[in-house]
């Protein structure tokens, strides 16, 4: 079980593989193509897996190691984004309009690299390893699905004593990794308030119920969740990104509706601001004469990582990178991330994998038409997830 010669015999491979799913990049829960891609690929390891549950056909399982043995997890969204792609690569999106813009690509193929050295070591591991390629992270919570189908509670092969997870982070340096105890990153509940008036020619205001006025009441007045109901020390916050309402300049029309995003890192403060934004459009929609539609999409719960997982990552980061590439998040993101649902029910933890190359200040964002995973964090990611197995519980 030589890390070093297994990793470098594995990195071509793995990298060829990551530019084919560059290339077929599909939008959550249509990940048709990609699952036959990682599933043609272990069978020619011959490895055995199971081809989706009923809410996800297109994700795929794989156990390596005695089942007897503690249990760990390794999961890789594969899914992509509805962006058309301007890299100007070989091996870019040959799909018009889709684009794996989040490096989904590169999640993909660290595991696929792993499963085949894994493999190779199945009879000495000292665990038993599920690989997770889990579907629509993007859109629909995939992780969800699969937890309620049993890949975490021993229906679906083994139960997990513990579950990790990557991200590639354009604010981190290549061949670092970063993560923190608790919460790392944000729930992502969605509402749309549409307040209801009474249409009139803008010349005779007293006539109608001028949902507009009310609507931009409401942008404003939301912001105070934020600065006035919420505690002071904890994280959140109120963002209407979308605001639609109107046809003429001189019509006051029968409907407005705000809508937004709302991300907090707690429970409480999750139902706290849920209570705040209803009370406050209700309280608006009263005060204008509007009746209110208010329509709550509840999004992924906050990521809290295990604080003993997190400090296993830790260790095994300064360990396996050395002890200057490990990387303390010292506060989180408020962006939004599925692996949540694993870890509401699972001790895990979820670390950022850094891919910003030496002397860039930060790599391309993701989500932009420019974006491309690094090949050389392919190594970085690979070397973690099998160290994390070579060395479970370890010493948190
Ligand atoms: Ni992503």
């Amino acid at each position: 079980m030589n890390l070093e010669t297994a990793l470098s015999a594995a990195l071509p491979k793995t990298s060829g593989l990551r530019h084919r799913l560059h290339a077929i990049p599909e939008l959550s829960d249509q990940e048709h193509q990609t699952a036959a891609l990682i599933r043609e690929e272990l069978d020619q390891m011959g490895l055995g897996f199971t081809q989706g549950v009923p809410e996800a056909p297109t994700a795929t399982i794989a156990i390596v190691g005695d089942p007897a043995r503690p249990c760990i997890a390794f999961r890789a969204d594969i899914d992509a984004l509805p962006i058309e792609e301007k890299t100007g690569l070989e091996y870019a999106s040959r799909h018009l309009g889709r684009m794996h813009a989040c490096g989904h690509d590169g999640h993909t193929a660290i595991l696929l690299g792993c499963a085949s050295i894994l493999k190779g070591w199945a009879d000495d591991l000292p665990v038993c390893v599920k690989l997770i390629w889990q579907p629509a992270e993007e859109e629909g919570g995939g992780a969800l699905r699969l937890v309620k189908a049993g890949v975490l509670d021993g229906r679906l092969g083994p139960p997990v004593d513990a579950i990790f997870g990557l991200h590639g982070w354009p604010a981190l340096p290549l061949g670092a990794v970063s993560t923190r105890p608790g919460p790392l990153m944000a729930s992502t509940d969605r509402f749309a308030a549409t307040f209801v008036g009474r249409r009139c020619h803008g010349a005779f205001p007293h006539l109608g119920r001028d949902p507009i006025v009310a609507a931009c009441e409401a942008v404003v007045n939301l912001q105070q969740c934020v600065s006035r109901d919420l505690d002071p020390t904890e994280p959140g916050l109120v963002t209407v990104g979308v605001v639609q309402g109107g046809v003429a300049v001189n019509i006051i029309p029968e409907t407005a509706c705000i809508s937004g995003t709302v991300r907090t890192l707690t429970h409480p403060a999750r139902h706290m601001l849920r209570e705040s934004i209803q009370r406050r459009c209700a309280g608006i929609a009263a005060a204008q004469g509007c009746r209110l539609q208010l329509d709550w999409t509840e999004g992924y719960p906050p990521l809290i990582n295990d604080p003993a997982m997190a400090g296993y990552v830790a260790a095994t980061a300064r360990a396996a990178l050395g002890a200057d590439r490990f990387i303390p998040a010292d506060r989180p993101s408020m962006g939004g991330e599925d692996f949540a649902y694993y870890l509401a029910s699972t001790a895990g933890c979820f670390f950022q994998l850094g891919i910003c190359g030496a002397g860039q200040e930060s790599s391309r964002s993701l989500h932009t038409d420019d974006f491309d995973f690094p090949d050389a964090a392919l190594a970085v990611g690979m070397r973690m997830f099998l160290s994390l197995a070579l060395n479970y519980p370890g010493q948190p």
